[in-house]
């Protein structure tokens, strides 16, 4: 017999005894004597079916897991405040919009569209901009994206579209991408995908930070006062650090260097005190304006020139506090466009309406009960009392014997307990005059949503010329994985339409001739130019909220790093030392440094400019490291700014960076290259661009 090992029992090789406040139990709170063995008869014999903590703490393993979201699996989330600006009483009624300076707090998951959990975070995808408001009226959902516009009309294409896109029904692949058949099959048989498409291939599919995003309510929503006027509204975000893109050998090389780059940049700025903030704007018009628009505000497919309607910002979001559990807060948290309050109504945009019922029926789902409110993240802060009861997993104990209405018994301290009120409880918008419709019951699209490539045409149009060609670059990019031979031309066929020029360079890039023009359902209109939907436009110079990251080895001048990070700083940006080996760097002074990253896990792509602080001798070492010179490559490759030591500049040159205004010194004038991320009259010279 084996002699049992007195070691290997919890209470002798762990410190259990003693004057502890907090003990392990089971989820009975039956308190745990061993959490390291399980029970058996003899140290090596068989384990006991009766070891019920064993067979508690698997089970629960087991089903630790519930179903993804069905889209938007992926996502990080962070919880904070909706601040207002003005009261808007005069426009609606909703209480979170009375009164300037309330706060209201809110839950914001933002999200790739494509891949599943686990999949990366920077696939060329729309990205979701969920924004909870836990209001003093119950729980408005904002469940918006980084776009203003979508792929379809009617919600009946929802499912088509999604099938499309996401990973090939017989094969599984590829995940986190849109570069395949079934995705293009699907966009060149539908051409009211063309506007859409524009913004997935521009560089806002591609954002440098979930905090650089802009965000958007997508439909046409109504805002309705106490006297029951109702004025159209669309919602914007607009972020406080400008809106930030990567480009597309960036996007595709962070997917290597760090899975979690978006989730880890939210959480490590929210830890450090950057908290991401963005200001609420609203479009806000009326009957008659939506009616002399050339294209029909219910279409989701269309967005409204800011220079045609302006944006007014009446409030500001600060994001301030990551959530405690990922699982209980982000994976749990449940949006749903329906949820919204008195004075916020719909409109009839048949994409908005399906999405009123997709929500809560894939939620029951997803969390498996009926009861999935009543989970710390969705709970509304504010009353519920109603008579639904029980269901699965039901966490109130209602007290009581009436569990109908209208009842006479005594129910939450009130005689008959809770009642409607007609004066403030919700009450949809009546519809009439402006809204009222009625005609045969028809399954139609009204001529009104026909018009598919003129603002496609205008997006793409309203781009500055290095923009253009990332557009027709990610086409030629994406195209060229497609394998079905007649789907490339049917593609470029529709491009024809929204521009000959992007169709032309897409045919080039592809090899492809220039198929005939398809045919449009209406003439193509030239609406102009709208400089807001272009990123380097509006781009904002700053180092606010950016990260440097310096390389450094031994022999580095101290004092050239010491007031780098000062400067830096004082711009409002982030230092990270990036070295051969991470700790005991000695520099010039004999003072020891630890570096934030090794050069070989730190590839400089994880920042927005860089920095070579070498002296002779470092630089000799590095010139070996292909790290190290793909290092300085990868970061002018990818339009940064380069700051480097005179020391350093053969690393430089066997890089191939060429001197431009974003390659300078390390002092003053680098600060100032950093603050411009793109320096994209490099690019011509760096990559072939469709
Ligand atoms: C303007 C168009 C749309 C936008 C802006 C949008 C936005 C979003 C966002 C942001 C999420 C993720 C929410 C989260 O973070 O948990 C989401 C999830 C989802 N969306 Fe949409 N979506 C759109 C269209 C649709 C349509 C047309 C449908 C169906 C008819 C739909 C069905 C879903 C479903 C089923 C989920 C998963 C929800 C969950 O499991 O909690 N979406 N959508």
């Amino acid at each position: 017999m084996a002699k049992q090992n007195k070691k290997s029992t919890g209470g002798e090789t762990h410190q259990t005894v003693g004057n502890r406040n907090a003990y392990l139990t089971t989820n009975q709170g039956i308190r745990v004597s061993d959490n390291q063995n399980s029970l058996k008869a003899g140290a090596r014999g068989p384990v006991a079916l009766e070891d019920f903590v064993l067979r508690e703490k698997i089970f629960h393993f087991d089903h630790e897991r519930i179903p993804e979201r069905i889209v938007h699996a992926r996502g990080s989330a962070a919880h904070g405040f909706f601040e207002l600006y003005e009261s808007l009483d005069s426009i609606t009624k909703a209480d979170l919009f009375q009164r300037p300076g309330e706060q209201t707090p809110v839950f914001v998951r933002f999200s790739t569209v494509a891949g599943g959990a686990g999949s990366v975070d920077t696939p060329r995808d729309v990205r979701g901009f969920a924004v909870k408001f836990y209001t003093q009226q119950g729980n408005w959902d904002l469940v918006g994206n980084n776009i203003p516009v979508f792929f379809i009309q009617d919600a009946i294409k929802f499912p088509d579209l999604v099938h499309a896109v996401k990973m090939e029904a017989d094969r599984g692949y590829p995940q986190a991408a849109s570069a395949h058949d079934t995705f293009w099959d699907f966009v060149s048989l539908m051409p009211e995908t063309s506007h859409m498409i524009m913004w997935a291939m521009s560089d806002r599919t591609i954002p440098r930070s979930l905090r650089m995003m802009e965000g958007f309510g997508v439909h046409t929503f109504r805002l309705v006062n106490a006297k029951g006027k109702s004025t159209f509204v669309k919602f914007h975000w607009k972020p406080k650090l400008g809106v930030q893109s990567t480009v597309w050998d960036e996007a595709l090389k962070l997917q290597a260097a760090d899975n979690d780059y978006h989730r880890r940049d939210l959480h490590e700025a929210i830890e450090a005190g950057q908290f991401p903030e963005w200001e609420l704007g609203m479009q806000l018009f009326d009957q008659k304006t939506a009616d002399s628009l050339p294209y029909d505000v219910l279409d989701a497919t269309k967005l409204i020139p800011e220079e045609v309607v302006p944006v007014r910002i009446v409030g500001r979001m600060v994001l301030n506090r990551n959530a405690d559990n990922f699982f209980a807060e982000t994976e749990q948290v449940a949006y749903c466009p329906a949820n919204v309050v008195p004075g916020i109504d719909f409109t009839n945009d048949p994409l908005l309406q399906g999405r009123l019922f997709s929500y809560l029926d894939t939620q029951k789902s997803r969390l498996g009960t009926a009861n999935f409110h009543q989970l710390p993240i969705n709970a509304p802060k504010c009353p519920v009392m109603n008579f639904q009861r029980d269901g699965m997993m039901q966490t109130e104990v209602f007290k009581g014997r009436a569990n109908y209405e209208p009842n006479s018994l005594p129910v939450a301290g009130e005689e008959g307990g809770p009642r409607e009120c007609p004066v403030t409880g919700f009450s949809s918008f009546r519809g009439r005059p402006e809204a009222e419709e009625q005609g045969d019951k028809l399954r139609i699209r009204p001529d009104s949503f026909a018009d598919h490539y003129s603002q496609a045409r205008m997006f793409f149009e309203s781009q500055t010329p290095n923009e253009q060609a990332h557009i027709a670059s990610a086409m030629v990019f994406e195209l060229s994985k497609v394998t079905l031979a007649h789907v490339p031309p049917r593609v470029l066929a529709n491009f024809r339409n929204v521009s000959e020029t992007l169709a032309a360079r897409v045919a080039k890039g592809l090899g492809l001739p220039l198929p005939p023009k398809s045919p449009s359902a209406q003439p193509v209109k030239d609406l102009g130019a709208s400089d807001a939907l272009s990123i380097q436009k509006n781009m904002k110079e700053t180092l606010q909220g950016r990260c440097v990251g310096i390389l450094i080895a031994d022999g580095s001048d101290a004092a050239t790093i010491d007031k780098m990070i000062k400067s830096i700083g004082k711009a409002g940006g982030q230092v990270k030392l990036v070295a051969p080996r991470l700790n005991g760097i000695v520099l010039s002074d004999k003072s020891t440094v630890k570096a934030d990253g090794q050069l070989a896990g730190t590839p400089s792509q994880l920042f927005d400019a860089v920095a070579v602080v070498l002296s002779q001798k470092g630089t000799e070492m590095l010139l070996n490291e292909s790290a190290a010179v793909q290092w300085v490559m990868d970061a002018y490759g990818h339009l940064k700014a380069i700051g480097a030591t005179p020391e350093a500049q053969p690393l430089l040159e066997k890089a191939g960076v060429v001197k431009d205004d974003g390659v300078t010194d390390t002092g003053k004038a680098f600060v100032a290259a950093a603050a411009k991320r793109f320096y994209d009259t490099r690019e011509s010279r760096l990559r072939t661009l469709a």
